[in-house]
């Protein structure tokens, strides 16, 4: 099955007297399983693409199916499908990621909180700074725990937008390295990036 279909999707936004085409007639197929980046240049229509998948706007036309379902209009079904990983997650001041984790199983109404949480921990590499209040993690890091974060409600398919921007060479790597594990370990993922080089070139992106 797709994990992801776009048909057709168009969004404009007004600004002011402008009219600005954010997605002009896109249309794409995600199969279960793979990973698929989106690379375009700071306005491409990445963000708002992402955005419109996880039912966050509404498309002007076109439609956006998750695993056979309408990302509008069934978007309570479509939630538990996906999770989106932006980089801009509250990182409540003072929790350590541990107890960070546990309030976000809460939201997410997690059942075996404990067992998912050493899950997550053991699957993006952060269980040995689990007692480090989260704020205070590095960048490469941060991010992990946002990936972490994300995998607590067991989604199919994630989302990241531009999960390795402002990292260092090595922490880029080690985060493509994560979605490499996380693909391998049966999840869809849709990225945004800027980055260009090929897989053993030591720039990062
Ligand atoms: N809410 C909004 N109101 C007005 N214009 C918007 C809105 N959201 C996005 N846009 C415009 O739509 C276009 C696409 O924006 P989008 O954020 O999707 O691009 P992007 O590919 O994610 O860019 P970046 O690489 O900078 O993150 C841009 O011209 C942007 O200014
Ligand atoms: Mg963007």
């Amino acid at each position: 099955m797709d994990a992801l279909e776009v048909k057709g999707a168009v969004k404009q936004f007004r600004e002011g007297g402008n009219v600005i085409k954010a997605l002009d007639n896109v249309s794409m197929k995600i199969r279960e399983g793979e990973i698929v980046g989106l690379l375009g240049p700071n306005g491409a229509g990445k963000t708002t693409l992402i955005s419109a998948t996880c039912g966050l706007l509404e498309l002007d036309s076109g439609e956006i199916k998750v695993f056979g379902k309408d990302a509008l209009a069934q978007k309570e079904e479509v939630s538990g499908e996906i999770n989106l990983i932006t980089g801009f997650a509250g990182l409540l001041q003072g929790l350590s990621v541990e107890n960070l984790l546990r309030y976000y199983a809460m939201l997410y109404n997690v059942r075996e909180k404990e067992t998912a949480i050493e899950n997550v921990l053991a699957m993006t590499g952060l269980a040995g700074k689990r007692k480090q209040v989260a704020v205070t993690l590095s960048s490469g890091y941060k991010q992990r725990f946002y990936i972490a974060k994300a995998l607590l409600s067991g989604p199919r398919l994630l989302l990241m937008d531009e999960p390795t921007v402002g990292l260092d060479v090595k922490s880029a790597m080690k985060i493509r390295m994560l979605v490499k594990k996380l693909r391998d370990d049966g999840k869809t993922i849709l990225l945004t990036t800027h980055y260009m080089q090929r897989p053993n070139s030591s720039a990062t992106g």
